[in-house]
């Protein structure tokens, strides 16, 4: 059995379709959820869910090698980034070389980068009258939303779309699509 880490900042939908996509799944489990908000949701639903959790802070993530130190103990096949807001360090990412993905509620390259999560990406593609959006599932590397692209998949906007309508049918489409696209990364190891 693979084994599965996450990473979250937020509410952590994402995290649950994926701890409850594999609970049943003879590929992998998710072992950890870690996250660097304590009063993240997301480590509520890990709770509910009866994962194991841990909360970080940045000197730990960044400089005392203490999250590095947590990961390479339990060496998993895979680390999940599901709204998780920090900037991956280098010495993780070359660690876990292709073991860390990120799911992005836009299609890549366009609407990336510093600054572009949650609302934010919703409104700039609302206010460029884009006709599409999506999601795009990808490697990470040391660079904000540019590691190689796993997958993507689009929704049409409609000229009644608002950020916050945009950001239900991506939620839609992450949580159809991520955790299928994770089991299919592992599958193939
Ligand atoms: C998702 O839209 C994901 O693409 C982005 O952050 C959001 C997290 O949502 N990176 P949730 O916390 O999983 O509900």
């Amino acid at each position: 059995m693979k084994s599965i880490v996450i990473f979250a900042s937020g509410s952590g939908s994402n995290a649950q379709q994926i701890v409850e996509y594999f609970s049943v799944s003879c590929v992998a489990r998710v072992c950890s959820i870690f996250s660097n908000r304590e009063n993240a949701y997301v480590l509520q639903r890990a709770k509910n869910l009866n994962i194991p959790s841990l909360v970080f802070n940045r000197k730990d993530f960044y400089d005392t090698g203490l999250i590095l130190n947590k990961l390479e103990d339990i060496n998993p096949d895979l680390i999940t980034l599901a709204g998780f807001l920090w900037k991956v360090p280098e010495k993780i990412v070359t660690a876990f070389p292709k073991r860390i993905i990120n799911i992005h509620p836009a299609l890549l390259p366009s609407y990336g980068g510093k600054g572009m999560y949650g609302i934010n990406v919703h409104r700039a593609v609302i206010e460029n009258r884009e006709k599409a959006s999506g999601i795009t599932i990808h490697y990470v590397n040391e660079n904000y939303d540019e590691g190689a692209i796993i997958f993507q998949a689009k929704c049409e906007i409609d000229e009644h779309d608002t950020p916050e309508t945009l950001a239900e049918k991506v939620h839609v489409l992450e949580h159809k699509y991520y955790p299928k696209t994770i089991e299919q990364i592992l599958e193939s190891r």
